[in-house]
């Protein structure tokens, strides 16, 4: 991988100047800080070559890296995440993220690590939906159902890195315009995707989109975590995850959603209190549970879509690692990596495996546009599309009942 010195754009200092909390007084003391010392420091930035497409085409990517070590690097392809590192309790750094050392195993398997996602999100039944009287029909890829955008959605895409800024926080701004028609979705769709690093270890991840005709948008991240490490050799299944959801969307065997959504109560879909993925996961009683090999459900977020809210949080009990997820979307996927099989290759050239890594979408519900019950995936011209997501690292004591933010 190629690496070239940080090219830092002006917006980092239009950035910091913006900060809500930088009043002219604040600005003094600041300054003050600066010069003795104590001052934040600043996010790195820094541009590399991931790899090639087979035509020779060059995959930028970009790294940000805080001052505790958390370090992520996007790709230009997919707009993805292809590694994030974050410190344990002892403060040693792992990647916590399931993904590719190439460019071409990223193109040759449909696992989606770390990619963003859309034009919609998960799966649309049929592959058919109605808006405004007219029908569209989009590609089959999963089975009898749309999934992902299709085989050429988002996480294939070379996206245009923007901008990219280093400063307190660090940022990448990477776009994309999807056109007209393209995969059999209606208008023109601007997107653009910001990656944005602070010094408290939070990555917030924002979807932007405008759309020239009546469509519909499902934009997330489809990252797999394992707060173990990715190369660790440990599974998920002793994580320890509390998804904030008095509800989920059961579905049929082809996993879209099935009537109203059901209460989680007295089932294995219960995460209001901290459990372990792996102490209900083979329960066979579960007929949910066995049509999806495990978790692939929509649960359905409380508080209010739209605001930035708790989704859920995930803990590593042995390494101490916890990953707080909030969104301002209506719902979030969990999947537990149920179609990992051992054919697609790590990039500590270990395979990964079923259970190796556990996905949390934040997203409009599955085949919303099917279902006038469900919150709306659509988008006119003139509005816009926003979907904030941000991850927050942090460490718990040993116990597991400490947290300790940094
Ligand atoms: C999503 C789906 C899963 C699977 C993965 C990709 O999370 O819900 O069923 O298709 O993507 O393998």
């Amino acid at each position: 991988m190629g690496r070239s010195p940080c090219a830092v754009d002006e917006h980092g200092a239009l950035d910091r100047a913006r900060s809500p909390r930088r009043t002219a007084g604040l600005g003094v003391s600041l300054v003050g800080l600066a010069l003795s010392g104590l001052a934040q420091a600043a996010v790195e930035a820094e541009h590399m070559e991931f790899g090639v497409l087979a035509d020779g085409t060059p995959v930028p990517a970009v790294e940000l890296s805080n001052a505790n070590g958390v370090t992520v690097r996007i790709i230009a392809l997919g707009a993805a995440i292809q590694s994030l590192r974050v410190p344990d309790r002892n403060g040693t750094l792992a990647d916590v993220v399931l993904g590719h050392r190439s460019v071409g195993e990223y193109l040759d398997k449909p696992q989606y690590f770390g990619a963003t996602v859309g034009r919609y999100a998960n799966r649309i039944a049929g592959g058919k939906f109605r808006l405004d009287g007219r029908e569209y029909t989009l590609e089959r890829n999963d089975g009898p159902n749309h999934l992902h955008g299709g085989t050429l959605g988002f996480d294939k895409v070379l996206w245009r890195i923007e901008s990219v800024t280093r400063g307190t926080p660090g940022r990448v701004v990477l776009k994309h315009v999807s056109p007209d028609g393209h995969g059999g979705y209606p208008g023109t769709l601007e997107v653009t995707v910001s990656y944005t690093l602070d010094d408290l270890d939070r990555l917030t991840v924002e979807y932007r989109a405008r759309t020239d005709k009546p469509t519909i948008v499902n934009i997330t991240n489809h990252s797999y975590f394992n707060l173990a490490g990715e190369g660790s050799g440990r599974d998920i299944m002793g994580h320890r995850l509390t998804i904030f959801a008095d509800a989920y969307t059961p579905v049929d065997e082809t996993l879209i959603p099935q009537g109203p959504p059901r209460s989680v109560a007295g089932t294995p879909f219960d995460f209001r209190q901290p459990q372990a993925i792996g102490a209900r996961i083979r329960d066979a009683s579960e007929q949910q549970l066995l049509i999806g090999r495990g978790y692939d459900h929509n649960f359905v977020l409380n508080g209010t879509p739209g605001e930035l809210r708790l989704a859920a949080r995930l803990e590593d009990p042995d390494s101490g690692r916890v990953l707080e997820l909030a969104t301002t979307a209506p719902g979030l996927q969990f999947y537990s990596g149920n179609f990992l099989d051992g054919t697609s290759i790590g990039k500590a050239a270990r395979s990964y495996r079923q259970g190796d890594g556990l996905c949390l979408e934040p997203q409009v519900f599955p085949d919303s546009p099917n279902r006038p019950d469900f919150p709306s995936a659509r988008l006119d011209p003139g509005a816009e599309y926003v979907h904030v997501m941000q991850l927050r690292f942090s460490t718990a004591a040993a116990s597991g009942e400490q947290v300790t933010a940094r």
